[in-house]
């Protein structure tokens, strides 16, 4: 190891194919529900961790550029847990750059928080096994937890933050996910206060936990045969029940926008025309079609046809987090 160096890692978004949305331990981000997804190939985040014991504090910058006091905020709350685990109290230095919009529902926090728990725990020399690192990456974002792993993932929603945990799973299935880019403004709700709202105010909220639990078990079934009809359909009734839960929320919380309906409106239009095609949202306007790989063609085709100024983005199913040391210059 050199005296004086800085850890890059790589991680990739990822699309919840069952939900989590609600939180029994905000601080700890321990979730109500099990939750299961796939990690991407597109929009990575970037990020390297330079402990620096000479600075007064930790300093962040995305993309380049120094990042708002809120970011900076979350950032060094996270490092907090690092170091307290590592028995280590010196700032660091952070550099993140995201391939993809930040906040807009894209699962940039998910890539984010486990590419800064990659960087972070090597930093300051912690030892944790991929399991470890999702608990951790969990600390920053509950979706973070599952972008440490690729392929097809399980959150393990637990009870407390040693059985709250991501890992791998098996899955058949070989899938395209079209990604129609709706609105790429940062979300005016964060889904830390969406979340906390409508666990509190929503009277649907608890039903949609409870048939998560079917939905999750049918899933797991559905991956293992290779199903994508199946995959598709509880998907997308998964994500639709996610939205109903916060539209009942008083007042209501509404991420999904015109451009998302005139999506979902072409999916149920290809579905018709025979191409098995399924939508699912996360909190923000954007629409992600599940489809068969040689099918990604007319998703995108339809959605240049309905929605000519949105852009389209095919993925595949990504790597998990990579993490590589380098010598500071
Ligand atoms: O990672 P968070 O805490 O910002 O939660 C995001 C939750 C959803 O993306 C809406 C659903 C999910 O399971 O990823």
């Amino acid at each position: 190891m050199p005296a004086d160096f800085g850890v890059t890692a790589v991680a990739y978004p990822n699309i919840a194919l069952v939900k989590y949305w609600g939180k029994r331990d905000e601080n700890q981000i321990i979730p109500w529900a099990d939750s299961l997804s796939v990690t991407l190939d597109c929009f990575p985040t970037t990020t390297t961790v330079h402990v620096r014991p000479e600075a007064d504090a930790d300093c962040l910058t995305f993309d380049g550029r120094p990042a708002d006091r809120g970011a900076l905020q979350r950032v060094t709350a996270f490092l907090d847990v690092v170091r307290k685990l590592a028995g280590r109290a010196e700032p660091a230095m952070v550099a993140t750059v995201n391939a993809g919009p930040t906040a807009a529902g894209l699962a940039s926090s998910a890539s984010g928080f486990a590419a800064l728990a990659g960087s972070a725990a090597a930093a300051y020399g912690l030892e944790l096994d991929g399991i470890g690192l999702s608990r951790l990456a969990r600390r920053g974002s509950g979706s973070a937890a599952r972008s440490v792993f690729g392929g097809f993932s399980l959150l393990h929603a637990g009870e407390d933050d040693h059985s709250s945990f991501a890992e791998p799973i098996r899955a058949e299935v070989d899938l395209a996910i079209v990604i129609v880019l709706t609105g790429t403004a940062p979300k005016t709700v964060s889904s830390r206060a969406a979340m906390r709202h409508t666990v509190e105010t929503s009277p649907l909220y608890w039903s949609w936990i409870e048939s998560g639990r079917d939905d999750l078990a049918a899933m797991r079934d559905a991956l293992g045969r290779g199903d994508l009809v199946q995959v598709g359909e509880i998907a997308e009734r998964n994500a639709l029940g996610m939205h109903a839960t916060m539209l009942a929320a008083r007042p209501a919380v509404r991420y999904l926008s015109p451009s998302t309906l005139v999506a979902l409106d072409g999916v149920a239009q290809l579905r018709r025309d025979g191409i098995p095609a399924y939508a699912t949202m996360d909190a923000g306007p954007n629409v992600k079609v599940l489809c068969r790989p040689e099918d990604a063609g007319r998703v995108v085709g339809m959605a240049r046809d309905k929605l000519p100024d949105c852009p389209t983005a095919v993925a595949r199913r990504g790597p998990g987090v990579s993490v590589r040391i380098e010598e500071a210059r």
